[in-house]
């Protein structure tokens, strides 16, 4: 079983270190991860909520639980705020022992612990991408705050529901429409984001593995990228997932419990050692 300490001595000598992020990382931030008991796909299966037709078919057929889902996703998120976790590794990028975080979370937690390099291979909950020129732009908090409020109030119909969420939706300085900036089932990964968490695999020493079940591809793909390129893959995870056989060391925990503590024992290694004494 690998320590703690071998893994922060191996990320302080060697080069660049890429994280890939999951929805474990999030966990103790309170946004539920998507698969397992009490995952999110347990009450909003993925065919019908992660599904284009699927959610206009509940649009137009059940307009409160669409409503109901809508302020549950985005009340989550919003009422959200970053963990020990997101704070370490915030730490270790500027500490210069981070390059980049690759995640697949739509939570914006790693941005809001003040993380400066994130890539987001499934978007963002909080921003808009337009259709058309692929500019995106974060969505107003008080506006989103308020809609959540008003779906959980009311019993809107679903006129009131189209009404309420075209307001988020303005057109772009380009003249295309917005739409939400995050990948459903389905759909292609954004490709500029995608071709940027390749070449970071590409050129990586030693990647991250935290809190992912490897479970959806292509994301799930890029550690078996990286190591075919010659990394050291770290996985970091309280269960084993369908990566743990790929991964060097494993480093069984909760994200928020090991990424702190790496963190000290980093500094540890940062401070110069103690000069010696001439011998007497
Ligand atoms: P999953 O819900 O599939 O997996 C979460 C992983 O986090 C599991 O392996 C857990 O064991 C682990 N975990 C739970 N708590 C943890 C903690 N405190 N610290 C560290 N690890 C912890 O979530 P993802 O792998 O992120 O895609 O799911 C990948 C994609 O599936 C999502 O981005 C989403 C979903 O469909 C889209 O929506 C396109």
């Amino acid at each position: 079983m690998p320590t703690l300490e071998q893994v922060a001595q191996l990320i302080s000598t060697t080069g660049k270190v890429v994280a890939l992020t999951g929805a474990g990382i999030s966990e103790e931030s309170a946004v539920p991860t998507f698969r397992g008991s009490g995952g999110i796909w347990e009450s909003y299966p993925p065919t019908i909520y992660a599904n284009p037709p699927g959610l206009v078919m509940t649009l137009l057929w059940r307009p409160r639980r669409m409503a109901d889902f809508i302020a549950e996703v985005f009340g989550t998120i919003l009422r959200a705020e970053p963990n020990p976790a997101h704070y370490a590794l915030t730490a270790m990028e500027e500490m210069g022992f981070l390059n980049s975080i690759v995640t697949q979370n739509i939570d914006n937690l790693h941005q809001a612990a003040g993380s400066k390099e994130v890539i987001e291979l499934h978007g963002n909950l909080l921003k808009l991408r337009c259709m058309r020129c692929g500019h995106r732009k974060l969505m107003d908090r008080r506006k989103l705050e308020h809609m959540v409020c008003s779906f959980k109030r009311h019993s809107l119909s679903r006129l009131q529901i189209l009404r309420e969420l075209s307001r988020f939706f303005p057109k772009c300085d380009c003249g295309g429409r917005c739409r939400l900036d995050v990948v459903l089932f389905g759909e292609s990964l954004p490709q500029d984001q995608f071709s940027l968490a390749c070449k970071e695999m590409e050129h990586c020493d030693v990647l991250l593995v935290i809190g992912t079940s490897g479970a959806v591809y292509p994301a799930a793909s890029l550690p078996c990228y990286a190591r075919a390129k010659g990394a050291k893959l770290v996985e970091i995870n309280p269960q084993s997932s369908s990566l743990s056989p790929l991964s060097d060391y494993l480093l069984m925990g909760k994200a928020a419990f090991i990424l702190p503590r790496m963190v000290t024992v980093l500094r540890q290694l940062q401070q110069p050692s103690p000069q010696r004494g001439p011998s007497a």
